[in-house]
């Protein structure tokens, strides 16, 4: 290995890289507590550097000029890396942007559908798009809302405007502030999904039928499905819990959150999204009001 005081060129860092990955390897096969006093020498060394490094990033900030050259040394790939390594550097606005995606990946995939990034518009502006199966499905505007660019303003809470290319999935009426839509029906709507097209559209019940800040269980073409109300805005959920599947009909809706009567899983009535595990939600139904009528479509 080269010694510390060494400059390394790139040959000797690919040879150092290398070193590590094959010590990790061995120290990976020693027993339980050989490997907790190497991992307890690897944290208390890289305490040391972390600190060494803070202070001397501190240092270097004192001045406008070494502020210059200390920008200049994090543009090296390998003081970033390290930097990186010892949380001295935020990701890059486009590095928590993809891992926001990411972090949404599984459940779009889930779903058969995915995310792509489009544009990033620094400092406050992003563009995506839902691909497959996400792509023009009722409930993607939904997921976009409630998943997407949730996971997008917690990674990065800069980003204030999150723009959908064409081709994806629009955040309807309903959608969360800050998000572009495209309003452009005359139907009176209550979903955030389910103005995408005219076909399909079932009579499902008057909207006065269904209990204010309630729930409605209801046979529909075959389907046991929820209503639930709050104003004039309607959801509507398959009546299956997405815990073992058992009807949610007699659960208990307390500010706008349904409890499973099963085994206590919670839902938000205004988007499906279960509080018990985030992973999973109820399956949504595109609803619309007509008039005073509620009408369902199942895609
Ligand atoms: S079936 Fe609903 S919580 Fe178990």
């Amino acid at each position: 290995m080269s010694s510390p005081a060494s400059k390394i060129n790139p040959v000797e860092l690919d040879s150092l890289l290398r070193d590590i990955a094959h010590l990790e390897e061995i120290v990976s096969e020693w027993d339980e507590q050989k490997r907790g006093t190497v991992e307890a020498l690897k944290r208390a060394i890289d305490d040391l550097n972390r600190e060494a490094l803070s202070r001397l990033i501190r240092a270097l900030k004192a001045s406008p000029a070494t502020q210059d050259a200390l920008r200049d040394a994090v543009s090296d790939q390998v003081v970033y890396a390290v930097m990186r390594y010892h949380q001295l550097i935020k990701p890059s606005l486009d590095e928590r942007i993809e891992n926001a995606l990411e972090s949404v990946r599984p459940f779009l995939k889930s779903h058969g559908g995915d995310v792509e990034l489009v544009q990033v518009v620094a400092p406050d502006q992003v563009t995506i798009r839902l691909v497959g199966a996400c792509d023009g499905c009722p409930a993607s505007a939904l997921t976009l809302t409630e998943g997407v660019e949730k996971a997008i303003r917690e990674y990065c809470p800069e980003i204030t405007r999150i723009i959908k290319a064409k081709g994806g999935a629009s955040v309807r009426a309903g959608a969360s502030s800050g998000t572009d839509s495209t309003e452009s029906t005359v139907v009176h709507f209550i979903s955030p999904f389910a103005r995408d097209t005219d076909c399909g559209w079932i009579d499902a019940t008057g909207l006065d039928e269904i209990p204010e800040a309630g729930i409605m269980p209801l046979d529909l073409a075959g389907q046991s499905i929820l209503l639930s109300r709050r104003g004039d805005r309607v959801t509507c959920f398959q009546n299956a819990c997405a815990h073992l599947g058992m009807p949610l009909d007699m659960g208990i809706v307390r500010d706008g959150i349904l409890v499973c009567p099963h085994h206590g899983f919670e839902y938000a009535l205004d988007s499906g999204e279960c509080l018990t595990a985030p992973e999973v939600q109820l399956q949504v139904h595109a609803v619309r009001v007509v008039g005073k009528r509620v009408e369902v479509r199942f895609s």
